[in-house]
């Protein structure tokens, strides 16, 4: 446990309980600590599990968490729900159980002279203001998306970025972003989209940020000019980000510097990766959350196979379904056909497997975080997006940045077909093109390292942000 004092002042980070939204939120936590802040990380429950058992895997004396005080709060789940898989009773529950619990922990904090000078909280959480606000705490709005979907989002919910009709091609005008059409809309924005829970949810997110003091972002200014400055005029967002381990970036945090090497170290798939020469490797991941039909692995296995590369690719088991659920759905004989060829596996350290010079593309759904370690290692993408803001992260990939190619951008259903799969990766493994995208990666990892290094334009943000709240607290 770390021992906190009061003289300090003492900043509270309460990400929402997912994989994609608790990793930036924990590296921006290590970039706190040395502005002599202390951080305390407060995560649910089943959260806090399984990072225990993810530092089992650990060396002991590598643990990135020194630093930081992590408290646990119930989510509401009992055991007896603790699979509950329907989102909206996880989200009513982590709302109504996990707040009241919230709330209890900021006021034992307060009251064991640990007394709370900030809090920040995932967006998605857009309870959290009304607690800080009746415990007279200033918070801080943590967007875990891109700017320009910030935009769109404010814009929607605002009533100021609708478009009229539903012809599929109907362009969004937002001032400072490219003309979107509506498929290049965040999916929840999308007609067809019946997930309504969905667009409650994400525009929810806007209900309670005036009750904010800061509206942070993990993204970098070079990257997203015109879209944070498409928000001067409403809700400024500052920008923290790239948001990853030091060890990739900046090279800042010593004790990142020591996870990394042990990740390249321990890892079979690292082992595979430098069997192969440089990027020759085919790396194949959809993020934490989505999972793909059988009908679609198999699609993209026959892509795979048909381009003759070497491929990395992640196929997380279902959870709701028995450990090898995804690899069984292989077609027969994939396995042992490729073998040599290619490795599957069921999870990876993923930014060290993009460092890895090995590494010559990655297919991805284009989730933020993933979006951002492409962009951050330099390395060009086949964008392959299922839902939520992916297929906004896929269009500024194609035509913005410039690093990669969509997959299914012809396909209102979004569906995964081998004949696209084995040409775009032939694209952006053999060329000339291909060669353009990663050169244009690159530029972004050099921009991204520039964000981050002292000075940089986001490290200049996080130390005038950690300065304000030394100063409101003095
Ligand atoms: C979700 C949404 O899908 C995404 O669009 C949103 O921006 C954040 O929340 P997720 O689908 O999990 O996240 O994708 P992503 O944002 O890419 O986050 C996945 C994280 O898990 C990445 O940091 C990635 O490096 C990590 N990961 C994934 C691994 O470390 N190993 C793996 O094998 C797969």
């Amino acid at each position: 446990t770390v021992e906190h004092s009061t003289e300090r002042p003492h900043l509270v980070l309460f990400p929402f309980p997912a994989q994609g939204h608790i990793n930036p939120l924990m590296e921006f936590a290590k970039r706190l600590v040395p502005y002599n802040l202390h951080v305390t990380f407060v995560v649910t429950q089943s959260i806090r599990e399984r990072m225990l058992e993810a530092q089992k895997d650990a060396a002991p004396a590598t643990s990135p968490l020194t630093d930081i005080r992590i408290e646990t709060i119930s989510d509401g789940l009992s055991p007896d729900n603790g699979e509950a898989k329907d989102v909206k009773m996880v989200i009513g529950l982590l709302r109504e159980v996990g707040g009241r619990a919230f709330e209890r922990l900021i006021e034992k904090l307060n009251s064991q002279n640990q007394r709370v000078s900030c809090i920040v909280y995932g967006s998605l959480l857009e309870w959290v203001p009304h607690i800080a606000n009746k415990l007279s705490i200033p918070c801080a709005f943590f967007w875990t998306q891109s700017c320009a979907v910030y935009s769109i989002y404010y814009h929607y919910h605002n009533g100021l970025g609708h478009t009229a009709g539903d012809e599929a091609e109907k362009e969004t005008p937002i001032s400072e972003l490219p003309l979107l059409c509506q498929s290049d809309l965040p999916s929840f924005l999308h007609p067809s989209d019946v997930n309504q829970f969905g667009k409650q949810l994400v525009l929810g997110q806007f209900t309670t940020i005036s009750l904010a003091t800061w509206i942070l972002g993990n993204s970098y200014d070079e990257l997203e000019t015109s879209e944070i400055k498409s928000m001067v005029p409403f809700i400024p967002i500052r920008t923290v980000g790239p948001l990853l381990p030091s060890a990739f970036l900046d090279g800042s945090n010593p004790q990142d510097r020591d996870v990394g090497a042990h990740l390249c170290k321990t890892t079979n798939c690292m082992d595979w990766l430098n069997t192969k020469e440089d990027s020759t490797v085919v790396y194949v991941s959809f993020g934490s959350i989505v999972v793909l039909s059988k009908d679609q692995i198999s699609e993209i296995a026959l892509g795979l196979k048909a381009s003759g590369q070497s491929f990395l690719w992640v196929i997380r088991p279902d959870h709701k379904k028995e450990e090898t659920s995804g690899i069984q759905d292989l077609p027969e004989g994939f396995l042992e056909k490729t073998a040599g060829r290619g490795l599957v596996v069921p999870w990876c350290p993923q930014m060290a497997v993009l460092s890895h010079p090995s590494v010559g593309m990655f297919m991805t759904h284009c989730g933020w975080n993933s979006t951002l370690e492409s962009l951050s290692s330099g390395v060009p993408v086949v964008s392959v997006p299922q839902w939520s803001d992916q297929t906004t992260n896929s269009k500024y990939i194609e035509d913005v940045w410039k690093t990669g190619i969509r997959l299914n951008k012809c396909r209102e259903d979004r569906l995964i077909v081998r004949e696209e799969v084995e040409k775009s990766i032939r694209t952006v493994m053999e060329s000339e093109f291909g060669g353009e995208l990663r050169k244009n990666a690159m530029q972004w990892k050099t921009l991204a390292k520039k964000a981050v290094v002292k000075g940089g334009s986001s490290d200049k943000n996080i130390e005038d942000f950690a300065k304000e709240v030394i100063a409101r607290n003095s």
